[in-house]
């Protein structure tokens, strides 16, 4: 068995990393570490609680990080502050987690000389313009736009210092939108989906042309899995799984018709000030040096197979969100989105 210590597992992708290595990686003894903000949620990993370990506590915490990386072999890091809007309301939690948070893990890898996978965005590249065909590769310069992305790209920066100054065994990948079950509802394809569930019309923000390159989540986890396996140590991986032609306003047209509404039951809400207008990815490294496939995007049925059962999902656990919407559309409501 290998020990592998999962930084943030109760949030959205952590989660389901959680899931997925339980169902498809038995010889990994998993232990998480979150902190439990208003992002996580111990619900997300009820029906595994017997098979990990979990500890509530806080990456920013080093005596606690130190103890955790000292105990075992591989550290997944996915702790941080996620969510551009919330950035833009107030940055610091941003720049606690992502940077101080990143760096306590850095030198406790350095101590111990633990492996690890730093996980990370595509946003650190900033946008691409509407019409340019170019997509992010691993030799893209950075240039994030928000509070959050610049707080993820200082993390990378901090990785990818330790590798070269100090040697650790490290690799990075930076990884497009996700979508999928346990996402939390502040989040685009979740919030349409619970707003139509609720009888609330979906709410676009300016003109919906904008560019965001979608993945199931699942397909991102067997990214990090081959990393993690084959990966060649100290590079970066780009995962993404070529939706680069679908804009906000055709995911929100297609999750109207298949909710069986309308296809432009939706408005038009304040726009995010910022807000980057196209990200495509280019994921060749990862598929021809390692051999990974998306299995939830072809190119018959696009994005519509893994929505459906993102909607299934959100339409069977009701209970996981209906808690939360009055308040996450209050926060909305107040900046007229
Ligand atoms: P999330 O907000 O759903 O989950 C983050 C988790 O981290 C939560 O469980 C939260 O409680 C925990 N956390 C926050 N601060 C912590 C702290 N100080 N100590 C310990 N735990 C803490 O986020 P997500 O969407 O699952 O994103 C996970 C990672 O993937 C992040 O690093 C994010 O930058 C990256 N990422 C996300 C996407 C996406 O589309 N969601 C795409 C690419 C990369
Ligand atoms: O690109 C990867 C990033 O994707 C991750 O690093 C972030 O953690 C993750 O939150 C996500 O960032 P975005 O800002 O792209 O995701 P969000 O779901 O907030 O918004 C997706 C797009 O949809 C974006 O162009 C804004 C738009 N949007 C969002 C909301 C919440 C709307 O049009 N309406 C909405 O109600």
């Amino acid at each position: 068995m290998k020990k592998m210590l999962v930084t943030g597992g109760a949030g959205f992708i952590g989660s389901n990393f959680v899931h997925y290595t339980l169902k498809n990686r038995p010889e990994y003894e998993i232990t998480v570490v979150d902190k439990l903000t208003y992002a996580g949620n111990s619900a997300n990993l009820e029906t595994v609680l017997d098979k990990i370990e979990f500890v509530t506590g806080d990456i920013c915490d080093r005596g606690l990080v130190d103890k955790l990386v000292g105990e075992t072999d591989i550290v997944v890091h996915f702790a941080a502050e996620s969510h551009n809007d919330n950035s833009l309301r107030d940055p610091w939690p941003f720049i606690n987690t992502n940077i101080i948070g990143t760096y306590n893990i850095l030198e406790a890898v350095r101590a111990y000389g633990t492996r690890l996978h730093h996980i990370s965005t595509d946003e650190v590249f900033g946008d691409l313009e509407l019409d340019d065909p170019n997509r992010f590769t691993e030799e893209t310069a950075y240039n994030p736009s928000s509070p959050y992305s610049s707080s993820k790209a200082a993390s990378d920066h901090l990785v990818r210092a330790w590798i070269r100054s100090f040697g650790i065994q490290a690799t990075i990948s930076n990884c497009s939108n996700n979508y999928g079950p346990y996402q939390h509802i502040e989040k685009f394809i979740p919030r349409q989906i619970t707003n139509i569930l609720s009888g609330i019309k979906p709410k676009l923000y300016g003109t919906g042309e904008q560019v965001r390159d979608w993945i199931h989540v699942d397909d991102h986890n067997s990214a990090v899995h081959l990393i993690l396996d084959k990966g060649r140590l100290g590079d970066t991986y780009i995962i993404g799984a070529d939706n680069d032609h679908v804009n906000n306003k055709m995911v929100i047209e297609l999750i109207c018709e298949l909710m069986g509404k309308g296809k432009d039951w939706y408005e038009h809400v304040n726009d995010r000030p910022g807000h980057d207008m196209r990200y495509a990815m280019d994921s060749r490294k990862l598929k021809h040096e390692l051999g990974w496939q998306p299995e939830f995007t072809d190119t018959e049925s696009g994005m519509k197979n893994g929505l459906q059962q993102t909607i299934d999902w959100y339409t069977n656990n009701r209970d996981w969100w209906q808690a939360d919407k009055d308040t996450v559309e209050s926060a909305y409501a107040k900046q007229g989105q």
